[in-house]
């Protein structure tokens, strides 16, 4: 690998823990998580669609109306009340237990979300999980109104941080965002968190980790 000189995180299933909603669906569901895996992939879906129909809303709205059509779709009514809780879970996400520390063991670099989420989302998940102080920048997509994996999303990280994609090591949990950054030009780790299957979209990560305490320096 080159040099690195930087690094640029995914938020969502790489710092975040998405699926603590979970306990937010327990109120709902007997299966909460059923519940939060079909919503994830719904919502992961519905901003790709978005992003190729260029009918750009932001993370909230999206995530929001994934979990109006998950509900649909499993048959569940929940109160509007219980409905805000599990969106407000968004903005109280736990981090990974790993990722403090591993974010202050690479101090002295920059360090940079760079996520699908919206400033506000990014802003309370940020706060709430205690991370501002390991993090540089927290870029979200929403200047360029559109979804991760666009080229346009990518540049952000350079863009912000002033050191080429060549230069920056881009971490992500999700293999689709990995394939979307090397593309780019980004040398790219994959915190492979749940020993999925390699996605076969025709570039590799130059480094497989399980957590991010893993990640070179
Ligand atoms: C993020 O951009 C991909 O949702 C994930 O944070």
């Amino acid at each position: 690998m080159s040099p690195i000189r930087g690094y640029v995180f995914d938020a969502y299933g790489t710092l975040f823990d998405v699926h603590s909603v979970i306990e937010a669906g327990r109120a709902i569901t007997a299966d909460p998580a059923t519940l939060s895996a079909t919503w994830r992939q719904k919502q992961l879906e519905y901003t790709w669609l978005r992003a190729l129909m260029g009918a750009y809303v932001d993370f909230w709205e999206v995530t929001e109306a994934a979990l109006q059509h998950t509900l649909r779709r499993l048959g569940l009514t929940p109160s509007a009340a219980q409905v805000r809780r599990l969106m407000d879970a968004y903005l109280s996400l736990a981090c990974f237990p790993e990722v403090p520390a591993a974010l202050e063991r690479l101090a002295g670099s920059p360090r940079a979300v760079l996520s699908n989420g919206s400033p506000t989302m990014l802003a309370a998940a940020v706060a709430s999980s205690g991370l501002a102080k390991y993090l540089d920048h927290v870029i979200s997509v929403d200047p360029v109104r559109t979804y991760k994996p666009s080229p346009l999303v990518y540049a952000l990280g350079p863009g912000t941080l002033g050191i080429p994609a060549g230069e920056l090591l881009f971490v992500s949990s999700n293999g689709w965002d990995v394939a979307g950054a090397k593309a780019f030009g980004y040398q790219v780790a994959w915190c492979n968190r749940t020993d999925a299957p390699e996605e076969e979209l025709g570039v590799r990560p130059d480094v497989v980790v399980r957590t991010l305490d893993q990640l070179p320096r």
